[in-house]
């Protein structure tokens, strides 16, 4: 592999200089965590087609008609949520918060990961999975993610049948008016969570650093063109290139959980 040395200090020295930064995250980040990517091979879009069950009416429809193919997915999917914990990434990137260089993370994964690694400027712009939000009146309340997945793991394993009312009768329901809720994510079609403000930090960092994200998915993969045009210096670290390629100042070909370690190391030199 490369000596990625040079990349690495001009990477730190960047960050060790600015208290603007941005973290722009995708689902690479947890991949060293062990929850899949979408489109790496065996990710989750190779197993299922997001055309089928990205949207709420796709996924209601393909659980009536084809619910035995979806339910060792959705195990799988739950399984995986259950056995994770932050990896180095999530915990640079914390520490990076508390040293003040990263303002705020902008997060696509819906896993809960940064806020459990200590970060606290967190913008989920599709939600979070272990956010329920009621169907009826709208109140969202946060769950403690191992808990709420080991709970609907059992009852998922009581369940007589794979039906649409089975799985229905699994829901949370609401606190606040007793009806039924939903995990509080994006589906395709549905409104960003937080845009406007991600598109005004976006617009103010002076550098943002995109991890593990292909940039294929709009609004979010336009955050990091508007910090290029409004200044910002672009750091980026995938092991392979993406969508970012030709606006990235450095590039950093190699995992999230590798990378981000040897930069703060670096950082800690910059820092005499
Ligand atoms: P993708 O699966 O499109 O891209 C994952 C990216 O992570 C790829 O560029 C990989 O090269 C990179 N990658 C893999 N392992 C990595 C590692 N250990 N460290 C760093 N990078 C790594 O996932 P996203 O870009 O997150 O949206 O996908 C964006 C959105 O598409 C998701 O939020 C989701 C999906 O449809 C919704 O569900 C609304």
């Amino acid at each position: 592999m490369k000596n990625l040395k040079k990349e690495i200090s001009e990477a730190a020295r960047i960050l060790f200089n600015t208290n603007r930064a941005v973290a722009f995250c995708g689902s690479g980040v947890s991949e060293e965590s062990g929850i899949a990517t979408f489109r790496d091979p065996g990710g989750l879009w190779d197993q299922i087609d997001p055309m089928e069950v990205g949207t709420t009416e796709g996924l209601i429809h393909a659980m009536e008609k084809n619910s035995d193919k979806l339910k060792p997915i959705f195990e799988g999917i739950l399984s995986s949520f259950e056995k994770v914990d932050p990896n180095p990434a999530h915990k640079i990137l914390a520490e990076l918060e508390k040293k003040e260089i990263i303002r705020t993370i902008i997060t696509q994964n819906v896993d809960n990961l940064h806020q459990e690694s200590g970060s606290i400027n967190v913008i989920e712009v599709h939600g979070n999975l272990f956010r329920m939000k009621c169907l009826s009146c709208g109140v969202t309340k946060g769950y403690e993610r191992k808990e709420l997945v080991r709970h609907t793991i059992e009852k998922f394993q009581k369940l007589a049948d794979f039906s649409l009312s089975s799985l229905l009768s699994l829901a949370v329901k609401c606190e606040h008016c007793q009806n039924i809720t939903r995990p509080d994510v994006v589906m395709f079609g549905e409104a960003v969570q937080n845009l406007n403000d991600s598109f005004q930090i976006s617009r103010s960092c002076e550098v943002m650093l995109i991890l593990g994200t292909s940039g294929l998915v709009y609004p979010a993969a336009s955050f990091p063109v508007e910090a290029k045009r409004a200044g910002a210096k672009i750091i980026e670290i995938n092991p392979m290139e993406n969508a970012f390629s030709s606006i990235t100042d450095v590039y950093i070909p190699m995992k999230a959980g590798e990378g981000l370690p040897k930069i703060s190391d670096a950082i800690r030199l910059e820092n005499g």
